[in-house]
């Protein structure tokens, strides 16, 4: 077996990490999502979600990498040969798939949006959600353009990864995500000063309780998992990178602390804006694509700053689809022996040709729709709903009651200067971690089955 792969510093990890939390989800899907939940409320059930929830899967993920250095399938097979664990493994393999086909056709659509932003295409959308509306309606239902923007984007991914973890990964992401850092900062300054701006601020941090229902804190909870790339394991995979002097607690909460810092200030830096011109906060999904593009040409540089928010999207995605692609990659590598560029090119094809069913499947075709739900919005839906949550309790209860919290703990100390880890909260910290998931993931499989949930 060759040597396996390093990351070059503790630094490359903590943003490589972060680059893959940091994505889709923290840009275009959490705004919209506190948008339309009471803004402040929302925000406040997600932070909670985050730490309570989020944190110690963080850890255990990476723990359970570092301790195995090998991608998930392999991880649970060592620490629990011949059993079922495995499986845990391999159904985070089977949702990098999904998630991957239809993240790689938003992925195209930052692409293409860059583009129209960049020669001035935003400007006969000014003040007109319904012209914008139709342009972006019209793209993504077209049966070429969305596929051909999304191998574009598909195609920047396996460029990254083919060369390596070090030498790909780490390098590409050390140069995006302090560009998307600096980006926002300027975004999120340039809505702030604009009149009636610092509205955003009222709106996303100031709760407002009577607006949250139960459907917002299930909503919150399967958010946590998506925006922190939890529960299938591609933290197991940048962990099995790390050497043994990475302070792993230290290491997640950056990467918790970046990946929130991200969407807030996403959040200010959109809602801003959309307060200033006077447009509608509770716009939903097309709030990015449908409602920036009227508002940026009546700003003052506008067709900038459409570009640079467009761009930074593409970056965000890039950076998380990435990962996503690593964990099949490693898989391939890890278990079947193959080479990197071998299992790239042929699950990156794979994913990619997926994919364009789904984006397909927006409009375009209706064939491969069932249920009145696209075939996009099955994987979304079945992905953020069920596999991440299931992953993710899993993998607490694997730690729990397979692994053990003492050899755990074992391996998570090491690098760390400060040993005074207790064992009985390390256990309650998981055990309630996993029973919020049970729960609601109960709640969902109760409201599928029956159409009325225990709560929400
Ligand atoms: N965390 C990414 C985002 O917020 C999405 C993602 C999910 C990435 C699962 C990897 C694994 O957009």
């Amino acid at each position: 077996m060759q040597n396996r792969e390093q990351w070059g510093s503790k630094l490359g990890f903590i943003l490589a990490a972060s680059g893959s939390a940091v994505g889709l989800g923290n840009i275009w899907k959490y705004p919209h999502m506190a948008g339309e939940n009471g803004g402040g409320a929302f925000t406040i059930v997600y932070l909670i979600c985050i730490l309570v929830v989020g944190l110690p899967i963080v850890i255990a993920e990476f723990v359970i990498g570092r301790k195995t250095q090998l991608s998930p399938v392999g991880a649970f097979e060592t620490v629990a040969p011949k059993s079922n664990w495995k499986w845990v493994g391999m159904l985070g393999v089977a949702s990098a798939f999904v998630i991957l086909s239809f993240y790689g056709v938003v992925g195209g659509w930052t692409l293409k949006y860059t583009l129209i932003s960049l020669t001035g295409g935003f400007s006969q959308l000014a003040g007109d959600p319904e012209a914008s509306g139709t342009l972006f309606d019209s793209f993504i239902k077209g049966a070429l353009a969305p596929i051909l923007w999304q191998i574009v984007f598909m195609g920047f991914t396996i460029f990254v990864i083919v060369q390596g973890v070090k030498g790909g990964i780490e390098k590409w992401t050390k140069i995006m995500m302090p560009a998307i850092l600096v980006i926002l900062v300027v975004l999120m300054i340039r809505g702030l000063t604009l009149p009636n701006g610092t509205q955003a601020l009222d709106f996303l941090f100031k709760p407002k309780f009577e607006d949250l229902t139960a459907s917002s804190i299930v909503l919150a909870l399967g958010h946590s998992f998506f925006t922190l790339s939890l529960g299938m394991g591609t933290m197991i995979t940048y962990g099995s990178y790390l050497r043994k002097d990475q302070n792993l607690l230290s290491s997640a909460l950056w990467i918790i602390f970046l990946d929130t810092l991200i969407a807030m200030m996403a959040g200010v830096a959109i809602f801003a804006t959309v307060f200033a011109m006077g447009a509608d906060p509770g716009a939903g999904p097309g709030l990015i694509f449908v409602v920036l593009p009227t508002i940026f040409p009546k700003i003052v540089g506008g067709a900038i700053w459409g570009t640079l928010f467009f761009f930074l999207l593409f970056m965000a995605a890039l950076t998380s689809a990435i990962s996503i692609l690593e964990v099949i990659t490693a898989y391939f590598i890890d278990e079947k022996g193959w080479g990197r560029e071998k299992a790239i090119i042929i699950f990156g094809s794979v994913v990619t040709v997926v994919g364009a069913f789904c984006s397909l499947s927006m409009g375009a075709f209706n064939i491969t729709s069932f249920m009145d739900i696209s075939f996009f919005d099955v994987l979304d839906y079945l992905s953020s709903k069920y596999m991440l949550p299931i992953g993710g309790m899993l993998t607490a209860l694997f730690v729990l009651y397979r692994w053990g919290v003492p050899n755990f703990i074992t391996e998570m100390v090491l690098g760390m200067d400060d040993h005074n880890i207790n064992p009985a909260v390390v256990r309650i910290l998981f055990m309630v971690s996993a029973a919020v998931v049970g729960f609601i993931l109960l709640n969902e499989i109760i409201a599928t089955i029956t159409g009325t949930p225990i709560i929400g």
